[in-house]
Formats: structure tokens, C-alpha cells, sequence
């Protein structure tokens, strides 16, 4: 399902595939756990937690937006990227290289996500590969200048999207999470997974 450039797999894993994956994230999270991140300049904390897996991962604070190779509050590497998330970026990716970066997001309570374009990132021929868990969102797609026109749509969990091609820059972000909708995750809330290649390939 196309949707403005958005490609987007309804259900592409299955409530045993989504088990499966919370299970070894758990294992992860125990290495690297969320922290919250602050905003560049300000250092106004996000609402969202996050933490990473992989080579590279994303991370915000007063000093900016950047891909960094260790956890910000622990100093370790983060763990690999699981299996399961590499071979989904194999399949859906079009893009001959591997993704650099997993960044995880957890969503609880009020949490949201202004809109943003994803663009800390080198190489914009590869996509970005997004995973949802748990609770839906209130997911919303613009284009690729921050005034062009938006809408929502529902992403739950196990739903796949790809930003990519000419959809690579469009803006978007995370009004709300609807509670109670999904029974994934112990304690309820959101997780969501994206996958990035960061480098340009040597
Ligand atoms: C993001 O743009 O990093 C997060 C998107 C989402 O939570 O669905
Ligand atoms: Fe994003």
C-alpha cells in the first residue's frame, strides 16, 4: 500500500513474529537501556526514550543531532542489530548494503514526536525502515517541504513502513499513541524500529 510515496506493509509480521522480536529486544534493552534524550541548543528532554542498536546509533543532545558509536549514558557499543531486523531491511530495503543504525523509540503516556525529515544520514538513497510494536500511532506524513499539506494514518503493530525514493525527505512524526490498543507489550506503550544506513558505502 502506496501512500504520498510512503510504502507501507499492513501486518507484516504476525503476532508470533512480533513475540519473537520483543523477546530478543528485552534481552538488548537490558544491555543498552532507553534514555532520554534532549533537544539540540535547548536541551528540553523529548518525551519519546530511546536507544540503539548496531554499529551507529542516533542520539540528540545540547550539542546537536548525531550517529555516534556508544550509549551516551553507559559509554558501551551498542548490541547488534537482531536477525530478524536484518533480514526484513534485506527484503524491503532495495538498497545493496546493510543498515548502520537501528534506533529504538519507546512511546508511553503523552508522548509524540514533532515533525521532522530524517536527514542526519548520508546516504539518502537508502530508505529508512520502520517498525511499529505494541500500541498504535497516530502516525503523520507530509511532503517534502514543511509546508506542504499532511494527514494521518493508524500504524499498529506489526505494521512495516519504508520511507524511501522520492518519499525519503518527506517530513512526519507521531501526534499521539492511542492507549490500550494492542496487548504486545507488558505495561502497554509504543516501540518503534528504524532501520539506517548512515554511511555512503566505501
Ligand atoms: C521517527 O521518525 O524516528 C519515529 C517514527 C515512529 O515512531 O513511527
Ligand atoms: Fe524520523
Amino acid at each position: 500500500m502506496q501512500i504520498d510515496g510512503f510504502q507501507i506493509y499492513p501486518d507484516y509480521l504476525d503476532r508470533s513474529a512480533q513475540t519473537e522480536l520483543i523477546s530478543s529486544l528485552r534481552g538488548l534493552v537490558a544491555e543498552c537501556p532507553f534514555y532520554t534524550p534532549a533537544m539540540p541548543r535547548t536541551g528540553k528532554p523529548m518525551s519519546v526514550r530511546m536507544t540503539n542498536f548496531g554499529p551507529l546509533g542516533w542520539v540528540t543532545d545540547k550539542a546537536g543531532y548525531r550517529y555516534q558509536p556508544c550509549h551516551p549514558e553507559t559509554g558501551k557499543p551498542w548490541p547488534a542489530i537482531p536477525a530478524q531486523l536484518l533480514d526484513m531491511w534485506k527484503t524491503l530495503a532495495h538498497y545493496p548494503h546493510p543498515p548502520e543504525a537501528c534506533l529504538v523509540n519507546h512511546y508511553t503516556g503523552k508522548a509524540r514526536m514533532g515533525m521532522h525529515q530524517d536527514r542526519d544520514e548520508m546516504d539518502f538513497e537508502a530508505p529508512v525502515v520502520s517498525v511499529s510494536l505494541g500500541d498504535t500511532a497516530v502516525f503523520r506524513i507530509g511532503g517534502n517541504s514543511r509546508k506542504d499539506p499532511t494527514r494521518s494514518i493508524k500504524l499498529h503493530s506489526g505494521d512495516v513502513l519504508v520511507m524511501g525514493g522520492p518519499a525519503r525527505m518527506n517530513f512526519h512524526g507521531v501526534d499521539r499513541v492511542l492507549p490500550a490498543t494492542s496487548t504486545l507489550l507488558n505495561g502497554g506503550g509504543r516501540l518503534n524500529l528504524t532501520l539506517r544506513r548512515v554511511n555512503l558505502p566505501s
